[in-house]
């Protein structure tokens, strides 16, 4: 095979694959990439004879510049975070795993103690990893039995351990030793600008957590639809979940989370907690999640 058809057939099988690549990325039909990766593929099919020199360089110009495109699109993607989704690594059924406390068991002190951080991550957090994982295996298990007589209760524990197990993970990084204060930059204007105040977010906020019936959690969200923040309280892990949105700031307030330190003094834990907020963190996820953009409704 001469060097010039080992080229073409490389142009070719790369043209196969981006457009293999953009059907998995559901890109519009109407696309430019699309169009331009179409119409270079007609170029390559009316290709049967010989070329000269002038038409090598023009497949090679076209060529280039496809090249361009599919790198600026690859880094757009990118940036969003979940470029190659299918070759990303993801979490198979019943393999979740228990994340490291980002900091030491002690380092949050004095506002939580050592005992209530060992206590709530290597044991109760686990038995969320635990639950998830029992619940997603026992799911796959009724997949391939074709037998669905027990989903209600799968369903129910792939909530309760899934919730429990996802809003603990962000929880440990909601906070940090060297935390406190007030945000800072985009989100601090987020605020002001849906709650009025710093003051009257956290006064909110602090309301919400200690008046959860029961046991639960107070979240702050950012809605891609309603394009604004919210604070919503979860009874358990997810009852009164409000779908569609995603967690920013949670705070765990079931009693595994503060009773041996604070006894029935849930309000003096929710107002201490304030001191071991990481800012950053939350900054980071409503920068990320605030790239998520459904039609409003
Ligand atoms: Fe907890």
């Amino acid at each position: 095979m001469s060097k010039m058809n080992e080229y073409v057939q490389d142009v070719f099988k790369w043209n196969d694959e981006m457009k293999k690549f953009l059907e998995s990325e559901n890109v519009d039909r109407n696309n430019e990439l699309w169009q331009k990766l179409d119409s270079f593929t007609e170029v390559m099919n009316r290709m049967n004879q010989p070329l000269n020199a002038q038409e090598i360089n023009g497949i090679h110009e076209q060529v280039e510049g496809l090249q361009e495109d599919m790198e600026n699109y690859f880094r757009e993607r990118s940036s969003l975070g979940n470029i190659f989704s299918t070759q990303e690594p993801f979490i198979s059924a019943g393999k979740h795993v228990l994340p490291p406390l980002p900091y030491a068991y002690n380092s949050l002190e004095p506002y939580i103690s050592e005992e209530i951080m060992r206590l709530h991550h290597d044991k109760h957090h686990q038995s969320y990893v635990d639950g998830l994982n029992k619940a997603e295996k026992e799911l796959e298990k009724a997949r391939t039995k074709n037998d669905f007589s027990l989903i209600k209760h799968w369903s129910r524990e792939l909530a309760f351990h899934g919730s429990g197990h996802y809003l603990h993970t962000i929880f440990w990084n909601n906070m940090s030793p060297s935390g406190g204060g007030k945000p800072a930059g985009s989100l601090l204007k987020e605020i002001e600008k849906y709650f009025g105040s710093f003051d009257q977010f956290k006064k909110q906020f602090s309301e919400a957590a200690k008046q959860v019936e029961g046991v639960g959690w107070a979240i702050l969200v950012w809605s891609p639809r309603s394009r604004h923040l919210e604070i919503l309280q979860s009874e358990r892990h997810m009852i009164l979940t409000q779908w569609d949105t995603i967690p920013l700031l949670a705070l765990d307030v079931w009693e595994h989370a503060y009773y041996l330190q604070y006894k029935n003094k849930k309000a003096d834990y929710v107002d201490q907690w304030w001191n071991v907020v990481n800012w950053k963190d939350v900054e980071d996820r409503y920068l990320k999640a605030s790239e998520l953009k459904w039609k409003p409704y």
